[in-house]
């Protein structure tokens, strides 16, 4: 395949990160520098998996006056939702805080960020869909990350679903990227093992799709290669959740999200994101169905992918797309092919000549 050097896109990367075991214990003091005369409060979007940690939100500097909110997981996030929330913020009083604080997983790293930009910019969430369209700051905000493989603390968009229009699609902003991110491997410790690999998977995924396709430019790669080789590290090593393997997993999503908002996926991400559409699989674990049945187009990571989940001995979920029926099919087929950039990044712009619609199903029964 012909290497089109893109160039480099312009990029705004995340304004100051700390780093290290034990950083979220700064978490406390950076939101009360943020504190001033004109905002005093703060806003505190938690993963609700630690709505049963014993004051959680007052070990990151919550105060009596502040907005906290357990974000829920079970759904990824959707313009309708980052409305509702935005709503709640405004009617108790919380329309200008001094600073987000974003505490979990993808989920509610977007979420912080899709909120901080529509305090500040009116509207709804959907009415900043695409690129470019928020057009002033958001609140300040900080990100801490408490799985590793998304990315969603370096980059510069916030994936949300419009459940009206069916479109997935993220705020695509310099203003996304969040003001600071706080790194702490500590927090990865309890994250359960399935969890931990198909989200670290994403990283890996993200950087073989980028590292094979035909957009590229030598920052883009230069991360891309990095972030496989930390997660080689990981997933290759005997206990994917030592200590120094946790931290290299963290530096592995972070430089990966780096690295996506310099380059381009591939086939697994459109494949994916319809298994996401179609039948609400989370993003993650989406990818490794996907990344497992298409062999034929990465035979190489196919065959490092497979050495290390039975390694790491972990279970994907068999026949997600069994009893498929006509609609089904449709569904799934429109929603991979929409995403044209990566399969022209995979396949050339004349990928529907190899990824005709038989070739698509065929892929889909195999996972
Ligand atoms: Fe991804």
């Amino acid at each position: 395949m012909t290497t089109l050097d893109t160039g480099v896109k312009i990029v705004r990367n995340v304004g100051r990160f700390t780093f290290g075991d034990g950083a979220v214990a700064g978490v406390a003091d950076l939101v009360a520098s943020k504190r001033s005369g004109k905002s005093q409060n703060a806003v505190f979007l938690i993963d609700e998996y630690f709505k049963g940690q014993k004051d959680i939100a007052g070990s990151l500097g919550a105060k009596s006056a502040d907005a906290v909110h357990f974000i829920s997981t079970v759904d990824e996030p959707t313009t309708q939702s980052i409305d509702e929330l935005v709503a709640k913020l405004h009617s108790s009083g919380h329309s200008s805080p001094a600073t987000i604080v974003g505490f979990g997983g993808g989920i509610t790293l977007d979420t912080a960020k899709a909120v901080s930009n529509l305090l500040t910019n009116g509207g709804h969430a959907a009415d900043y869909q695409g690129w470019d369209l928020v057009r002033v700051p958001g609140v300040h905000k900080i990100g801490v990350p408490t799985i590793s493989g998304t990315g969603a603390e370096a980059t510069r968009t916030c994936v949300m679903t419009n459940r009206e229009t069916g479109l997935k699609l993220g705020m695509n902003s310099d203003f996304t990227v969040f003001d600071h991110v706080v790194l702490d491997p500590s927090l990865t410790s309890t994250v359960p093992r399935n969890q931990y690999f198909y989200t670290g998977m994403d990283a890996y995924i993200h950087c073989i799709e980028a590292l094979a396709g035909s957009y590229r430019n030598a920052i883009g790669d230069a991360y891309s290669r990095e972030t496989v080789n930390l997660c080689r590290n990981v997933f290759l090593s005997t206990d994917m959740m030592a200590s120094e393997r946790r931290s290299d997993l963290m530096v592995a999503s972070y430089l990966g999200g780096c690295a996506i908002a310099t380059s381009y996926v591939g086939v697994v991400h459109p494949f994916s994101a319809a298994l996401s559409v179609v039948f609400g699989l989370h993003h993650c674990v989406a990818n490794c169905v996907v990344l497992n049945a298409t062999g034929e187009f990465y035979p190489e990571a196919h065959a490092e992918f497979r050495k290390m989940i039975e390694l790491q001995k972990i279970a994907l979920p068999q026949g997600v797309c069994a009893n498929l029926t006509d609609e089904l099919r449709a569904a799934l087929i429109a929603a991979t092919i929409k995403h044209e950039k990566p399969l022209t990044n995979a396949l050339g712009t004349n990928f529907r000549a190899t990824l005709t619609d038989t070739r698509i199903i065929s892929l889909f029964e195999k996972m």
